[in-house]
């Protein structure tokens, strides 16, 4: 009787071996799975036909299976709650963030339909773009004349500390179909600063220009050219694509008309951006000369952004371009 009984034991441990080993199996192949689970059910039905009453423990089984049900849910729900509590404002900072990024996407790309209808460019045909730098000034609102007249458009970086002086100038170079973008707040060299100097010179200007035009610039130029590592990635973390230059006319040094007229007339071409300062009077002056003559030579006067576009390219962030 005892041999009988260790009999039975081993072999009831050596089936409890291997219905752990195939467990393990099932947890590492699908196929095993269906194989488990069919053993699994198999060893229920074979509980159930042992029971007192197979309708008892079907009943059983289901308010089991009920609570733990309810018991997993209320667990998800009291979680959902918690996070929710603890990510609902950052939910909606987020969610807010997307809708004004979006909303001030959407407005840039009616804004910059509506100007695309209105003034035409050839791709096909010839075309600059004139660039003033370190303004708004007092003459200024000569280039604007000078650009209505020929029926041009240049672009305008200006300096965040003059804008709300000059707002009326801004309004309208933005009214003539001009391009409007930041040249820092107050021209310091963005190298020699840190990241969130860098920063401030860059979003309180683009801040303020929106302020005037409706339209955050989404370009800039830096004072100088000054660029490196940390004025590239701030700029792309602004969403702000850089903007240099192909012909550097030197106008605040010659401060003479009939020079800067001829650096122009002989170094420009197709697709050239360049580069005059708006607070020299001699500069106005040398307009008075180039933008007719850049007419006559075929060449359209058009924003940077025309430019980009009409060249089939896309500016992006953190990158710098000087030519069309
Ligand atoms: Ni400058």
């Amino acid at each position: 009787m005892v041999l009988a009984l260790v009999i039975l034991y081993s072999i009831e441990a050596v089936s409890v071996a291997e219905s752990s080993a195939s467990g393990a199996v099932a947890a590492a192949s699908g196929s095993a799975v269906q194989q488990g689970g069919s053993e699994a059910s198999d060893a229920a039905v074979k509980q159930g036909e042992s029971a007192a009453s197979d309708e008892q423990s079907i009943a059983e089984e289901q308010a089991w299976v009920e609570s733990m049900q309810s018991e997993d849910m209320s667990g998800d729900m009291s979680t959902l709650a918690e996070d929710s509590v603890i990510a609902a404002d950052e939910v909606r900072a987020s969610l807010q963030a997307q809708k004004a990024a979006g909303d001030a996407a959407a407005l840039k790309a009616v804004k910059k339909a509506e100007r695309a209808a209105t003034y035409k460019v050839d791709p096909d045909k010839p075309m600059v773009a004139l660039t003033f730098d370190d303004g708004p000034g007092k003459d200024t609102k000569r280039i604007l004349k000078l650009l209505k007249k020929y029926k041009g458009r240049a672009t305008f970086c200006v300096l965040g500390n003059r804008v709300e002086q000059y707002s009326g100038t801004i309004k309208q170079m933005n009214k003539q179909g001009c391009q409007v973008m930041g040249h820092s707040w107050d021209h310091k060299l963005l190298t020699k600063l840190s990241k969130a100097k860098i920063e401030k010179q860059l979003s309180r200007t683009a801040d303020a220009i929106e302020d005037v035009t409706g339209e955050k610039p989404d370009m800039y130029r830096p004072p100088y050219g000054g660029l490196n590592k940390n004025v590239k990635a701030v700029s792309k973390e602004l969403g702000q694509s850089i903007l240099m230059w192909s012909l550097d006319t030197l106008d605040w040094k010659y401060r003479n008309a009939n020079t800067i007229n001829g650096k122009v007339m002989s170094g420009v071409r197709d697709g050239s951006i360049i580069l005059c300062h708006d607070i020299h009077s001699t500069t106005a002056d040398a307009m008075e000369k180039t933008i007719p003559a850049l007419v006559k030579a075929g060449y359209q006067l058009v924003t940077v952004e025309e430019l980009m576009d009409a060249k089939g390219i896309k500016p992006l962030p953190g990158k710098r371009y000087s030519q069309g």
